[in-house]
This record gives structure tokens, sequence and C-alpha cells, in this order.
């Protein structure tokens, strides 16, 4: 089914964020657990199928319109590792984020990386999305999940809102109009092919982040 099905036809099933659920991306033929939300607001993630010692996982991340959309990898917004991403005409921007307090969150900065994958990368009429292979980002210090989890709550943020400074990778954000934690079952993330996809991501952003032409 297209994106734009599955978000269409999905509506009327759930009220807010449903339960992740197993979805193809049609252009990059990547296999996420996906979670989607009323929004039109998804995320998801695809995982190797050893989990021992891996700190690397893929994930795409988008919406529909110009408004941004945020992960936290830890589940709550404090003292965890968020990722925000959002549109800039045809690029989309993403940034890595941390912050202590309920404000918006500055550039964090540490040993993960994101790199673009191209054929998962896209605006076009109906949503955009941002696919990447998210290097050093499971990290050891509770900021994330853990390799070894097999069911963490991860956080979903977002808002119809474009940022300030949509040009500028670091730019605050709007209070999320609709954000919550939701549990993932890792293990319907793993993929026998994540090395083969992970193949396809190109050089790292810089650590800012930065615009990628989708
Ligand atoms: C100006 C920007 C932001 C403000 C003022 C803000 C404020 C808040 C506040 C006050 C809460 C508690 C629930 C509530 O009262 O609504 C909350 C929860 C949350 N926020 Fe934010 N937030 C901002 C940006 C972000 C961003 C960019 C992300 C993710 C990338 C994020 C992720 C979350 C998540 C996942 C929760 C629910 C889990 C929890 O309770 O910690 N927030 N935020």
């Amino acid at each position: 089914m297209k994106l734009a099905t599955f978000l269409t036809s999905g509506l009327a099933a759930f009220t807010a964020a449903q339960t992740p659920a197993p979805y193809t991306d049609p252009k990059s033929g990547i296999t996420f657990s996906i979670l989607q939300h009323s929004s039109g607001y998804f995320f998801g993630l695809a995982l190797p199928t050893n989990a021992t010692g891996s700190t690397d996982f893929i994930a795409t991340i988008g919406g529909k319109g110009t408004g941004w959309s945020g992960v936290s990898l830890g589940g709550a917004m404090l003292g965890k590792l968020l990722i925000v991403a959002w549109p800039n005409g045809q690029s989309v921007l993403g940034s890595f984020r941390k912050t202590a307090t309920h404000a918006s969150p500055a550039i964090a900065t540490g040993p993960f990386t994101q790199s673009p994958i191209a054929n998962g990368t896209y605006v076009n009429s109906t949503h955009w999305t941002y696919t990447f292979l998210c290097s050093k980002c499971i990290q050891p210090d509770k900021t994330t999940f853990l390799p070894t989890d097999t069911s963490p709550s991860l956080g979903y943020a977002l808002n119809a809102a474009a940022p300030p400074q949509k040009t500028n990778p670091a730019s605050s954000v709007a209070k999320h109009t609709s954000q919550g934690q939701v549990v993932f079952d890792l293990s319907k993330a793993r993929s026998g092919r994540f090395e083969e996809w992970a193949g396809y991501a190109g050089v790292p952003v810089a650590k800012v982040g930065r615009g990628f032409e989708g």
C-alpha cells in the first residue's frame, strides 16, 4: 500500500497514535516498524537481527505539510536524545537535540550521526519523509533505548507550524500540539536485510544537521 493510502485509510482506525506496525517504503524498499499519527506524522525504525553490540538503526520520520516532527529515543522529553526534522521546500532538515527543561531543545552533540538515505528522503504532494542511517544513536547512558531492549517506549512530538527559521537546522521550534510515548516491539523492527539497507546511506550530515535535497 502506498503511504498516502495508508495514511488516509488509517485515519478512521485510530485516534491519535496507533501501535507501530510494519510498513515498506515503496521508494527505498526498506521495511520499518512505523508509528502513524492521525496528523500525518510518522516515525519508523529498522534494526539489525542481532541486537548485541549494535548501536545503529535506520529511521524514517515525516509528516504532512510544513510543520516539524520529533522523536525521543528515550521516551521522555527531558534528558533524552531527541531528533527533530521538518521540510523546507524540496529539502528536509534533521538534527539531534537535547534539553533539561521544557523549552525548545538545543542542538545535541555526541558520537551519533545521521546519514541520509536518498531514495527514502523526499517531499511530494502528500507528505515529506526523511530516512537516514542513525549511527551510534543507541547510547549506553540512558538517553536512548538499549540494543537489547525488547519493547522500549519512544516519544513522539509534532506541531503543524513550521519552525521560525526553517532553513536553519538549529532553529527553535514551537511546543508540540501533540506528544506522547508509545511502546515499540523491537522484534518487529528487525530484519536480515538491515546491512543492505544501511549501505544506501550517504555521508553523515554535519552535527548541527542540514538540508537534504530529496
Ligand atoms: C518549545 C518547545 C517545547 C516545549 C515548550 C515543550 C514542552 C513540553 C511539556 C510542558 C511537556 C509535558 C506535557 C505537557 O504539558 O504538554 C512535554 C512533553 C513531551 N515533549 Fe516537549 N516541548 C517542546 C519541544 C519538544 C520536542 C522538539 C520534542 C521531541 C523531539 C519533545 C518531546 C516531548 C515528548 C516525547 C513529551 C512526552 C513525554 C514526556 O512527558 O516527557 N518536546 N513537552
